[in-house]
């Protein structure tokens, strides 16, 4: 009889512990210790290969040698051949890698594997493995879709076990597991979609990937909280995770690099759900300003960096006198201390006191910015609703604010300005420092170094 082993993991940080307890001792999250049993028997463990010496997830051979003697040739990229969903991959996918893609059930993460690996099915050998949807499912939506459904090859199977069984006789070099809370390993007990069931079919299966030089890329729900049932369990193992995310109820996907290790992280890809499945959105500053003819208070649009491009986006804010007595103060899309310190700086040093007013700002198109360098267009547009005052609507506004009021320069100042005036936007109000040497063409660059000249410039226009 094989000995089991139990143990408590975290479903947040993916901590272990011998014995339950109603807190986790390393992150804190209270009630998010779940068994695992860890089967000890050697049949329980997957080898897909005789050499004992391989080790890890990895699994490679261990031999000590200079960095410049790794042999790169096998590194080399497949390119999906859609564009955005490329370019959140750091320019494709990985011979040999693991890559999770997640996201709540319905973003379309099926839909766009299937339309990514039909096309690619032609030039490669690629299994799909479906533990969710039917075979039939699946083909009714490839040919709803129009997608060449000759090469690729399918299988329904939830067993690990089974699947590199199979994978070893179709020798895929694309392997897709829809979805890894589906599977289950052998040797392990709780049911699928439990936080052991994951992590020992992840590993099962990764280790087969890297063995054998095959691409993994792994479907994983995300829960109400917003977290990958064990995120952190998994995050170790896998090379990317990438995230599709539908902006509140539109149309609209996000596809976004949490973690790559061949690539930036916090890379955009915009796609679009319509009838015909997923389409790419090559120019996302365009969905995401979708403004109206006549200019009003409170909207100012920015330049944002979004990974390795600029974008577009709009901010809107309302500030209103206050009803109670302790005013409101909400930022949806957009960190709520930045919020508070944008207010506190213009109380100092642009002299406007907002202490009676609520404010309310918002990026339009539910995306959320991060990034510094929105802190003076998001100032302004609280300003803009305040005095009740529209701003032009051809201005484009960034810059970071500094708590003595100075304006900062920015990365990428300049490849921002060229992308405002794309858009067709006639004025730019930028820090000093990433003012251009030469002009850009149509487009007025105006540099600032204090906040009081930026508030300048918006008396005088
Ligand atoms: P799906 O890929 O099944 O989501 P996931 O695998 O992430 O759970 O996407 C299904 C959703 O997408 C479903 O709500 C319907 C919608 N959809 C369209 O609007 N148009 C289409 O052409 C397809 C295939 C799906
Ligand atoms: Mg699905």
């Amino acid at each position: 009889m094989a000995k089991v082993k139990t143990q408590f993991v975290c479903t947040e940080c993916g901590a272990d512990s011998s014995k339950w307890q109603g807190q986790c001792g390393e992150c804190k999250a209270w009630n998010t210790l779940k068994e695992f049993r860890e089967s000890k028997s050697p049949a329980g463990r997957p080898n897909f290969d005789l050499d004992a010496r391989r080790q890890g997830y990895a699994g490679a051979t261990s031999k000590v040698q200079s960095l410049s003697e790794v042999n790169l040739d096998e590194q080399a990229r497949i390119v999906t051949g859609i564009g955005e969903f490329d370019r959140v991959l750091g320019g494709g996918l990985v011979n040999g890698s693991a890559v999770l893609i997640g996201g709540h059930p319905g973003a379309g993460k099926s839909t766009l594997l299937l339309q990514t690996l039909c096309h690619l099915a032609k030039q490669l050998s690629v299994l799909y493995v479906t533990g969710e949807e039917s075979v039939q499912q699946i083909a009714l939506r490839a040919q709803r879709l129009n997608l060449p459904r000759d090469d690729i090859k399918i299988l329904s199977e939830t067993n690990v076990e089974s699947i590199t069984e199979t994978a070893k006789e179709v020798q895929p070099k694309i392997l897709v597991i829809d979805s890894i809370q589906v599977m289950h390993a052998p040797g392990v007990e709780s049911a699928p979609g439990s936080v052991s069931q994951v992590r020992e079919s992840a590993a099962w299966l990764t280790r087969y990937a890297k063995q054998t030089g095959t691409v993994l890329i792994l479907v994983g729900h995300v829960t109400k909280d917003g977290s990958l049932a064990g995120p952190k369990v998994l995050e170790h193992m896998i090379d990317a995770s990438v995230m599709l995310e539908s902006s509140g109820d539109s149309r609209y996907r996000t596809l976004r690099a949490i973690k790559n290790r061949f690539g930036a992280v916090n890379e955009l890809g915009v796609f679009a759900m319509l009838d015909i499945g997923l389409k790419e959105v090559k120019n996302p500053s365009s969905i995401f300003l979708n403004r109206s003819d006549e200019a009003s208070s409170g909207s100012i649009v920015t330049v944002v960096w979004e990974g390795t491009r600029p974008m577009l986006i709009e901010f809107q804010a309302l500030v209103d006198g206050t009803s109670m007595g302790h005013p409101r103060r909400v930022a949806v899309g957009l960190d709520a201390n930045r919020l508070n310190m944008m207010l506190a700086i213009l109380n100092r040093h642009g002299g406007v006191f907002t202490g009676d007013q609520d404010v309310f700002i918002n990026v339009v198109g539910g995306v959320r910015v991060n990034e510094t360098a929105a802190d003076l267009a998001s100032l302004l547009s609280i300003l803009s609703s305040l005095k009740d005052r529209p701003l032009p609507k051809d201005w484009v506004v960034f810059g970071e604010l500094g708590l003595n009021g100075e304006v900062r320069p920015v990365p990428n100042g300049q490849e921002r300005i060229i992308e405002a005036a794309k858009h067709g936007f006639k004025r730019a109000v930028v820090p000093f420092g990433n003012k251009p040497k030469k002009p850009v063409a149509n487009i007025e660059v105006i540099g600032v170094k204090t906040l009081d000249e930026a508030l300048q410039l918006l008396r005088d226009y």
